[in-house]
């Protein structure tokens, strides 16, 4: 398939994961890619894995995202797509939550995506597409995951908006909302591993289609959004959870 030839895609925490994935089916689609990331080694390790540009930029760190666009206009010229996707992962109960576990949280997830596409958005191409990675969390009551959830509801808001002002240019923005997705998130958390096996099982039973998502059933819906056949969605947001959002209240 090429129905990403002659676009240039940016993807954000494109050395693990979901970025990881969406990256490489991306390339497979057709699109130059462009992968960025906190730790050099990473990116540099992936980047080279996938055969695409790897550039360090914590999304944290405002003057390493202009950085990044300066590079990427100075080689590549503008770009069509922006997967606004790198994001963090940290539980704490309410009365545990701390300022640093807010600033971080709410600094990578929500702060950090605002300004990846603040600071993109002179090189975003009309008619391109913007995808922001949220979460079921956004409308779920999960425990421990106030914060987490609340980056991911403001994601979804303000994917609403960007929408709106940017339909005058045609460029599409869309939220993903995937659910339980297995990728190293969930051992970043320093949670130990029994504890994880636990949780990994207690959610696996709850989403009706009985499995955790992969990364690649992500990336196939990012490059579907990513492309012209989806040139009439924008301001739309989509769940890809194997059910769970759905799951009954009771059952049987
Ligand atoms: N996995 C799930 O079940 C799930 C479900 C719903 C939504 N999501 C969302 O999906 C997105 C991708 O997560 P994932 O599951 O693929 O996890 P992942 O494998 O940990 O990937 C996250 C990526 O974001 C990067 N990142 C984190 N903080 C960053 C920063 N300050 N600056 C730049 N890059 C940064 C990570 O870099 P490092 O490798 O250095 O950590 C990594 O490349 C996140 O937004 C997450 O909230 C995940």
């Amino acid at each position: 398939m090429s129905h990403l030839n002659g676009k240039i895609a940016v993807v954000t925490g494109g050395n693990s994961g979901i970025g990881y994935s969406s990256a490489k089916k991306l390339k497979a689609d057709g699109a130059t890619v462009i992968i960025t990331g906190r730790s050099a080694e990473k990116v540099q390790n992936a980047a080279a894995e996938l055969g695409v540009k790897g550039i360090v930029a914590d999304v944290l760190d405002l003057s390493a995202i202009a950085n990044a666009v300066d590079q990427i206009k100075n080689e590549y010229g503008n770009i069509d797509i922006l997967f606004v996707n790198a994001g963090v992962f940290s539980p704490a109960p309410i009365g545990q939550i701390t300022e640093e576990l807010y600033e971080n949280q709410m600094g990578i997830n929500f702060k950090g995506a605002v300004f990846t596409i603040e600071k993109f958005l002179p090189i975003i191409n009309d008619g391109a597409s913007i995808i922001n990675l949220s979460s079921i969390n956004a409308y779920t009551g999960m425990p421990n995951t106030a914060i987490y959830a609340a980056s991911k509801a403001a994601m979804n808001s303000y994917t609403r908006t960007a929408a709106t002002e940017l339909a005058p240019r045609k460029i599409r923005v869309n939220a993903v909302n995937p659910g339980p997705v297995h990728t190293p998130i969930f051992g970043k958390t320093g949670m130990p591993e029994e504890q994880l096996n636990g949780f990994a099982q207690a959610v696996q039973n709850r989403v009706p289609l009985k499995r955790f998502g992969q990364p690649e059933d992500i990336a196939e819906l990012v490059s579907f959004l990513a492309s012209d056949k989806a040139s009439f969605i924008t301001g739309s947001e989509y769940n890809i959870d194997g059910g769970i959002n759905v799951n009954p209240l009771l059952v049987g």
